[in-house]
Order: structure tokens, then C-alpha cells, then sequence
């Protein structure tokens, strides 16, 4: 019952949209119709700004902290993957804005934090490195996403671990099939330009 009322608790903070809270206060616009189209960070970045753009990615890293630690404080560390993955779930799919929601990177990112904070500071730097080599932020995602499990194998972390670094490394790769396709096509939108939308 209570991993129940976690994974709820995660699904429903997972499900508050910085992103598109952003987007009415500033421009008064649904973000989702601009950019990429996605309610996320960078999308933020892109279409309303550089402060916007932090904002959102910390308040969207505070969900996935917040949920983990609801989670892990009513059910270990059981409870904080259950209620961290659900958080996710929330914020790629927002009960709030009719299940269309963001990627869930800087959410998963935040879940991350408290579940493994070494590997999550790893995943960040090597995610940095590569948007700031390539501009893609998509790609420094997707890095991240295949990385997740093979690093929680590295570190040698039971199989229900590297099964939810599956899970998660594999919602975001799901959630990134439209930026998949683009960047094979070369078309995939750059920090700092004109976005394409999705
Ligand atoms: O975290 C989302 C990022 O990887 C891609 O965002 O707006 O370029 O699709 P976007």
C-alpha cells in the first residue's frame, strides 16, 4: 500500500509542467506548439530563453529529486526507484496537459541524483561535453540514456537495478525517436538555431 501511494505521489509531481507553466507565464503560449514542440528544458531555452530555460531544467530536476525521495522515505530505496521511474512517467506523459508532456531527461537526471549520485554526476559531465562539442542536446541525452545501465553494471549493482536502468535509459531513448530520426537525417536542431518542429 505504501509503495502504491509513492508511485502515485511520483506519478502526480512528475506530472506538474514547469516547462509549460513557463511558456503562459512568459509569452503567454502552449510551449508544445513552438520549437521542437517538446515541454522540456531545452525547449524553454530555445523558444523562451537562456533563465527560462535554467529555471525549468532545475524545477524539472526537483520533481525527480523530490518523488525519490518521497519514494525512499516510504519504501527505500525500493520505494524511491518505483516512485522516481513514476515521476518520469508523469512528466513525459502529465495527467495535467492530457498526457502530452516532455522527454524526461532533466526529471530522470534529478531521480538519479539521489538514487546513484556518482553515476549521475558521470552521465552530466559526459552529457555537457558532448552538447558543448556538438550542440545536439538531444545527443547528449541519448549518450546518457545507453550509458545509464551499462555504467550501474560497471559499478556492479544488483540485476532489479540495472533492470530499472534499462527501463529508464530506455524510456528516454523511446521518448527521443523524433531526434533519433533527425539526427540521422541530419536535420536534428542545433543549441543557438531556428528550431525545426517535431
Ligand atoms: O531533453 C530533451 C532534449 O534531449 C531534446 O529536446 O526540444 O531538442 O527535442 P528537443
Amino acid at each position: 500500500m505504501k509503495l502504491l501511494i509513492a508511485v502515485l505521489a511520483g506519478y502526480l509531481l512528475g506530472s506538474i509542467p514547469p516547462s509549460f507553466l513557463a511558456g503562459k507565464i512568459v509569452r503567454n503560449i502552449d510551449i508544445r506548439q513552438y520549437g521542437s514542440g517538446n515541454a522540456g528544458a531545452t525547449n524553454v531555452l530555445r523558444v523562451l530563453g537562456v533563465k527560462a530555460g535554467i529555471a525549468v531544467f532545475l524545477a524539472d530536476i526537483l520533481k525527480g529529486v523530490l518523488a525519490a525521495l518521497i519514494g525512499r522515505w516510504m519504501g527505500g530505496e525500493t520505494g524511491a526507484a518505483l516512485a522516481g521511474f513514476a515521476a518520469i512517467v508523469g512528466h513525459n506523459w502529465p495527467v495535467f496537459l492530457n498526457f502530452r508532456g516532455g522527454k524526461g531527461i532533466a526529471t530522470s537526471f534529478g531521480v538519479l541524483l539521489v538514487l546513484f549520485p556518482l553515476i549521475s554526476i558521470i552521465l552530466f559531465v559526459i552529457g555537457v561535453i558532448i552538447i558543448a562539442v556538438t550542440r545536439y542536446v538531444s545527443l547528449g541525452s541519448i549518450t546518457a540514456a545507453i550509458l545509464f545501465p551499462i555504467l550501474l553494471v560497471m559499478f556492479g549493482y544488483d540485476w532489479k537495478m540495472v533492470l530499472f536502468g534499462v527501463l529508464v535509459g530506455g524510456l528516454a531513448l523511446y521518448r527521443h525517436r523524433s531526434n533519433i530520426s533527425r539526427l540521422i537525417e541530419g536535420k536534428e536542431n542545433k543549441l543557438g538555431e531556428r528550431a525545426r518542429v517535431q
